[in-house]
């Protein structure tokens, strides 16, 4: 089968579109020929080396996190889960990934797949839509009527976060550059600030009751946004390279978001996607040949939105 991989740490060019052995489910796990895995920023870090201490990955290693796919063999001991089942998963950091024509999966990180979708943009789900799950439920606590900032709406974590947070009915304001406001008032933001032409702080006047900081500001930009939180409230950050801020005399707490695999939470999202309750938004399918060219995009921050990655059938 064809695989992406890289042999050794380094820039995009250690990636390789080569022919690798068709894994043989173990013990617990299962087969899925993959329809489509995603590009997730982390995949660069782990690729450069920068994630030896998280996430130990044995090299060579396959990236992608994300899969959605068919069921193509079983292991011993899998039940509930059948050869020919659509499934979409969020696959363990640290073993290989779905950025091959097939790829091994712990069964309990498998669910159906939505049925809305196609089933390569499922792929889009994951590690984003549990992103914004947990910032916002896990970590933040949101309830009905309360306020947040979203700040870094515009990516693909932001898309998530704004429906899910409108879903539950909150009061949703969100930053947004020009290229990204149309998307982020679609998805149902209440108040949209341009983070290129105004500073966040000067135009939020009420405070929120979370802020989730979603995008790569200036460390002084990030602690600006504790202020805006009332006392008792929450910082939620993922950009986890600075600490969240915290103010021990107000009762703000920072907290620093390290998403998880959740097959019961990851259900719960498709059981949006498939009420027609949350948007699932594509910006681009690449094949997965490409995908060593797609990390040297991102690289330069040439990426924006979410890129599912496609291998070809046979
Ligand atoms: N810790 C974890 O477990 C975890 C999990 C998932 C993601 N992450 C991290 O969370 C971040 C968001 O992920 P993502 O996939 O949504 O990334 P993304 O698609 O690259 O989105 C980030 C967004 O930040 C916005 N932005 C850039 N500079 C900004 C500024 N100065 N002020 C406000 N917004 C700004 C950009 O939107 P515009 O279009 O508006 O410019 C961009 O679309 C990434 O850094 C990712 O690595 C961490």
């Amino acid at each position: 089968m064809k695989a992406v991989r890289f042999h050794e740490y380094g820039d995009p060019s250690v990636l390789r579109h080569e022919d690798v052995e068709q894994p043989v489910p173990g013990a617990g796990e299962v087969r899925v020929r993959v329809a489509a895995t995603s590009f997730n920023p982390v995949d660069g870090n782990i690729r450069g080396g920068f994630m030896q201490g998280p996430i130990p990955v044995t090299l060579p290693h396959t990236p992608g996190i994300d899969v959605a796919g068919t069921v193509d063999a079983l292991g011993e001991g899998v039940d509930g889960i059948a050869v020919g089942d659509d499934v979409v998963g969020f696959l363990p950091m640290d073993g290989n990934g779905a950025a091959a024509q097939y790829v091994l999966a712990p069964a309990d990180v498998l669910i159906p797949a939505p049925k809305s979708v196609p089933l390569a943009d499922a792929a889009a789900l994951p590690l984003v839509g549990l992103t914004a799950y947990q910032a916002l439920f896990d970590h933040g606590k949101l309830t009905a009527g309360q306020r947040v900032l979203i700040n870094g709406a515009g990516g693909a974590v932001g898309g998530y976060a704004v429906q899910l947070a409108k879903n539950a009915g909150a009061h949703v304001i969100a930053t947004a550059g020009p290229r990204s406001s149309e998307a982020v008032t679609s998805a149902g933001a209440d108040e949209v600030i341009d983070h290129t032409a105004t500073d966040v702080t000067a135009v939020v006047t009420e405070p929120v009751d979370l802020a989730l900081n979603l995008a790569p500001v200036a460390p002084d930009e990030l602690a600006s946004l504790v202020t805006l939180v009332r006392p008792g409230g929450v910082v939620v950050n993922t950009t986890v390279w600075m600490p969240a801020p915290s103010d021990e005399e107000r009762d703000v707490r920072g907290i620093d978001l390290f998403v998880r695999s959740d097959a019961d939470q990851l259900a719960q999202l498709v059981a949006l996607i498939d009420r027609g309750e949350l948007r699932v938004d594509v910006a681009e399918r690449i094949p997965l040949a490409e995908l060593p060219a797609l990390h040297a995009r991102a690289s330069e921050g040439a990426v924006h939105g979410k890129v599912i990655v496609v291998p070809s059938a046979d």
